[in-house]
């Protein structure tokens, strides 16, 4: 199992899986690691629901017919900020480029790049997907915070323990679909989607690891 650091370092993000299930006994190890999160006084926001089996494969089956039928976004929330700061879109700008260069998709070809947005409704093939959301009565900055440390473990733990996984705003326009397919989940702001499992062996497309920026722009130290 790796440290914590070298887990920060090795994790990526994960878009092509083994058919390999993560055995549910280490999902519960990893899921009580992971509610270890600190959250302000205590709060735990967080709602975690796991998605595998039957149920999975129906929500997979309506989210690619919703997203071939073209069915209109509905978000629960607004991820970033429209526009973008300049400096942040330059960066998710390159991002994209990077990794259709990456996959060897043109800047022209449309199917492939609509291929390469299909993959996310069809939550890369993952046979196992965790959702995080909140109770969507109470939705503050704060709580966001809160669960997105959960999240974060998750994805570390995953790594840790030599699986991954690939965090998704994405799936989060067609929440209608989540509601539908998770019991219990009618009062609940959906956060994010995280497909998980074991990494596909020779996978091209995991090879893709963005990178960061220097330290020096964004670390600032005084004193
Ligand atoms: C909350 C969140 C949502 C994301 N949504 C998507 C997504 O819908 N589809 C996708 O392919 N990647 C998604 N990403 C992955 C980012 O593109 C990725 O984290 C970033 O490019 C850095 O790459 P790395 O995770 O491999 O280090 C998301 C990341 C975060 C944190």
């Amino acid at each position: 199992m790796l440290n914590a650091l070298d887990a920060m370092h090795a994790r990526r993000s994960i878009r092509e899986f083994e058919s390999e299930l993560v055995p549910m006994e280490t999902i519960r190890q990893l899921v009580t690691a992971a509610g270890r999160a600190p959250s302000s006084k205590n709060t735990q926001p967080w709602r975690l629901y796991l998605m595998q089996g039957a149920p999975l494969e129906a929500l997979r089956a309506d989210y690619l017919a919703a997203f071939d039928a073209g069915q209109p976004p509905k978000p629960g929330y607004q991820y970033s900020p429209n526009p973008l700061p300049e400096a942040w879109s330059a960066r998710a700008k390159d991002c994209g480029v990077a990794i259709f260069k990456h996959k060897g998709i043109g800047r022209d070809d449309a199917d492939k790049r609509r291929a390469h947005d299909r993959e996310n409704f069809r939550f890369f093939g993952a046979q196992q997907m965790f959702f995080i959301g909140t109770q969507a009565s109470a939705f503050s900055y704060g709580t966001f915070l809160d669960c997105g440390f959960v999240l974060d473990n998750l994805m570390l733990g995953l790594t840790a323990l030599g699986y991954g996984s690939c965090p998704q705003f994405s799936v989060m326009i067609y929440t209608d679909l989540l509601k539908k397919h998770i019991p219990n989940s009618a009062d609940t702001l959906f956060i994010a989607g995280l497909p998980f499992g074991r990494p596909k062996a020779g996978s091209h497309v995991n090879q893709f690891q963005p990178s960061r920026l220097p330290l020096d722009a964004w670390f600032q130290v005084t004193g």
